[in-house]
């Protein structure tokens, strides 16, 4: 029988300052300047927690540990290094899955093998420790097939239409119910039928929750499972007496619950609706949904483009998912530099959601090396598209679309928009008039006098305007 370990003070101070690491992460990770630090210390305190936990606790021998972390590590690294910037949700989506699983694991483990945790007497597993237990295996596994379903949404295994069962809120609640009224059982019974039953109902209800969400609340989703998956963890920290992974789970649940909600505010989604499922739109672009605006249109060349950026005071680029698919943010650096020559002020305009994930459009021009003092938020640059000269809409679409403001039947109703069409003149980059956005909606701007589309492939598009500027 093992009885729970008196807390040694120097693993307690180890714990401590691995926290604070993370703490310092999660603060350097929110801006693109000391993001770079952030990782730096979130990499430090993992080492610290690991190594403390590895020396102190005798859970498996070094060599089998070493084994699985180098397996581990190096499918991660090859991931990592090979997958496209455009699939990293679906990336997080599935990695948040192993979180979830690896939380189903350690409660089995904890279950069928208590005594090795400090966590029974006799064979009777502590009540608290049952709750704990039982939390963290049913949020595991709802994390675990959430994410599994929200994968295959996003990867396009899977349509990313809702699929609505009959009744299906009447499921959710019920089966939600279950669980909870099993794991207060458990407290009294610590019988083998009840942890499974548990175990299965909630890989059941991780399936239900999220299969009538939409593909465009997909994001919002995997955020929320990420959350899902730090509290699942903290659970688990409390189950295996781990004060750094208690931190580190309420740190992963917090800040993921604080992203869902900023998404949900900056795609004008009420929390709730989002959670309920059923209200988003198919992922593959939504064509089939698209209202066509019949209407005559300007199509301008590169030439075009090159003279009336040379001419401006200032141009305000606005990058969208395009420009990702496009990998145009080399080329538009270096068209913004030759304007820069040219004495024309170049700003960008990042819009919340632009792209497919949270800091998406950041994060590739962090890579291209554009100054981050050129780099504008919505709220911070909205009002200065009306004093300037050329808006240069390079692949975004929904996050520029008026609609949002004034189509109360528009998906993106209510969203928050860059107004681009206030400037003095709009150059659209996009491929073609009939692809269409995220929300597969048509862009009224794009019919506007001002406005000149520029009919190509992002970067073979801001490659020739690199060329004209000579
Ligand atoms: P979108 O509205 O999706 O528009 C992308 C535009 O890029 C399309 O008009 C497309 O037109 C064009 N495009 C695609 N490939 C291109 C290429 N190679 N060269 C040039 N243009 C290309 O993008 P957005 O404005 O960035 O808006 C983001 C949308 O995604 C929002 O609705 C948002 O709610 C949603 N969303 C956001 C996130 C996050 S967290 N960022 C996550 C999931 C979903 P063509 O086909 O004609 O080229």
């Amino acid at each position: 029988m093992h009885e729970a370990a008196p807390v040694n003070p120097w693993v307690a101070l180890a714990y401590l300052v691995a926290g604070v690491c993370f703490i310092l992460a999660l603060r350097g990770l929110s801006s693109p300047e000391s993001s770079r630090r952030g990782n730096r210390f979130g990499m430090v305190g993992m080492t610290i927690a690991i190594v403390t936990t590895l020396v102190t606790h005798d859970i498996a021998s070094l060599p089998e540990i070493a084994v699985a972390v180098l397996i581990g590590g190096g499918v991660g690294f090859v991931i990592a290094r090979r997958i496209a910037m455009t699939a990293m949700p679906q990336l997080v989506a599935a990695f948040h899955s192993l979180v979830g699983m690896a939380a189903v694991l350690v409660g089995c483990a904890a279950y069928f093998n208590p005594a090795a945790f400090g966590i029974a007497e006799a064979g009777v597993i502590f009540p608290v420790s049952r709750i704990e237990m039982g939390l963290g295996v049913a949020i595991g596994a709802i994390t675990f097939s959430g994410s599994v379903i929200a994968f295959a949404k996003l990867n396009g295994n899977m349509s990313g239409k809702p699929i609505l069962l009959p009744g299906r809120h009447f499921l959710n609640l019920g089966t939600l119910a279950v669980i909870l009224g099993l794991i207060a059982y458990f407290t009294q019974d610590q019988a083998p039928w009840i942890f499974w039953t548990v175990t299965v109902l909630s890989f059941v209800i991780g399936f239900l929750l999220i299969i009538p969400i939409g593909g465009a609340d997909m994001p919002v989703v995997v955020s929320m499972l990420n959350s899902y998956s730090g509290w699942a963890a903290a659970a688990m920290g409390f189950t295996l007496h781990n004060t750094a992974m208690i931190i580190t789970g309420a740190l992963v649940g917090s800040s993921g619950a604080i992203l869902s909600y900023i998404m949900c505010r900056a795609m004008n989604r009420s929390f709730i609706s989002v959670i309920a499922g059923g209200f988003g739109s198919d992922s593959g672009g939504g064509a089939e949904g698209a209202e066509k605006i019949d209407r005559p249109w300007k199509r301008g060349s590169s030439e075009d483009a090159a003279f009336l950026m040379k001419q401006a005071e200032q141009v305000i680029i606005v990058p969208g998912y395009g420009m990702a698919v496009a990998q145009a943010q080399h080329a538009l650096r270096e068209m913004a530099d030759k304007l820069k020559e040219e004495g024309v002020t170049v700003k960008y305009a990042i819009h919340p959601v632009a792209g497919r994930m949270p800091g998406h459009m950041n994060v590739l021009l962090a890579e291209a090396n554009v100054p981050y003092d050129e780099v504008f938020e919505l709220e911070d640059i909205n009002s200065e598209f009306s004093q300037t000269d050329v808006a240069f809409v390079i692949g975004a679409n929904d996050v520029t679309n008026p609609a949002a403001k004034t189509d109360k039947s528009s998906p993106i109703y209510g969203m928050p928009v860059l107004d681009v069409g206030n400037a003095k003149t709009v150059l659209f980059s996009k491929r073609s008039m009939g692809g269409v956005g995220y929300a597969g909606v048509d862009n009224e701007v794009f019919y506007q006098d001002n406005t000149m589309m520029l009919l190509a492939d992002a970067k073979k598009m801001v490659e020739e305007i690199v060329k004209a500027l000579d």
